[in-house]
């Protein structure tokens, strides 16, 4: 991973049965200044490849005498979380990239509405200090299962007290939640990809303009069918298994593939395709992109086909 910083791990506290926030501190360097709504991508060694996942930093982006990331444990781990959750220790050593920001706040709102669920919480701890220190206007809707990820709301209530609404175990009215706001209001969204639907759904049924609506997806990329990825320029065939990702096996033959978001957002992974047709699972390329079949976003896409030939 190009620009690598190796940090230590300094502190481990569990928040919840399954999640854990890491405290993380530099060893031979400073960390770099990070924005609300930055994440990381933490290189992770599993048994036969290396798992690479993005983390929201979550600390006070004042503050980089450390950062800190929260993991929530997936049941159906393709081995990056349950390796946070189980392998690492205090004291331990890992390499993280610089942050990259895809999910800043809008410092032109009037009132910012944050939605999350779940996990989803992170990016928003981060928002809060800066929106703490501005002034600027806010609630946060925090919908949760009490077994996962309510850990944080105890804290939450004590930092916001009656801007904080919280669901547990139900789902958030998000029509009411969007409803008679003035305009200026900006809406955030970090959750499951369901969540997201349903609050873009509602946000267009009432006519919010989608330059006021912002998210992102926290989840790992989803699992699919096998495919080929042949490379032209070699002819070499990389297998994709099901639990894999494009980027993942293109990385495991030695073949890097600029990245950043690793969750379809950023577009710096774009690759192109000579033959073959794509399932696009990215939130970058536009309608006629994906009709053409030409490219892929390989951190997230997959192929339609049993054989997906790259320009690489
Ligand atoms: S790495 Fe950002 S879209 Fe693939």
């Amino acid at each position: 991973m190009s620009g690598h910083i190796v940090v230590k791990v300094s502190a481990i506290d569990t928040i919840s049965p399954v999640v854990k926030q890491f405290t993380l501190e530099p060893c031979d360097r400073a960390l770099p200044r990070f924005s609300a709504g930055s994440h990381v991508v933490v290189s992770m060694p599993g048994q036969d490849r290396w798992y690479r996942n993005a983390y929201s930093l979550l600390g006070d982006p004042a503050d980089t005498s450390c950062y800190r990331i929260a993991v929530r444990r997936q049941e159906a781990s393709r081995g990056g979380s349950r390796f946070m959750h189980e392998d690492v220790a205090v004291g331990d050593h890992l390499s993280i990239s610089p942050p990259s920001n895809f999910f800043l706040p809008r410092w032109n709102a009037r009132h910012h509405i944050l939605i999350a669920g779940g996990i989803g919480i992170t990016p928003f701890l981060a928002y809060l200090h800066e929106f703490e220190r501005q002034g600027a206007s806010h609630e946060l809707h925090y919908s949760f299962r009490e077994d996962t990820t309510g850990g944080f709301s105890l804290e939450l209530q004590q930092r916001l007290g009656s801007s904080l609404h919280c669901y547990q175990g139900a789902r958030p009215d998000f029509h009411r939640i969007l409803a008679d706001r003035p305009l200026g209001t900006h809406v955030y969204i970090c959750g499951p990809q369901g969540m997201i639907d349903a609050v873009t759904r509602a946000a267009k049924d009432m006519d919010w303009a989608d330059t006021r609506v912002h998210y992102e997806a926290f989840a790992a990329p989803e699992s699919g069918t096998p495919f080929v990825a042949r490379l032209a320029a070699s002819g070499i065939d990389v297998t994709v298994d099901d639990e894999t990702s494009l980027l993942e096996a293109l990385e495991a033959q030695g073949v890097e593939v600029p990245n950043l978001c690793r969750g379809g957002v950023c577009g710096q992974c774009k690759t192109a395709v000579a033959e073959g047709r794509v399932e696009h699972r990215d939130a970058f390329l536009d309608d006629e992109e994906r009709k053409r079949h030409d490219c892929i976003m390989p951190c997230v896409s997959r192929s339609l086909t049993d054989t997906l030939v790259l320009d690489l």
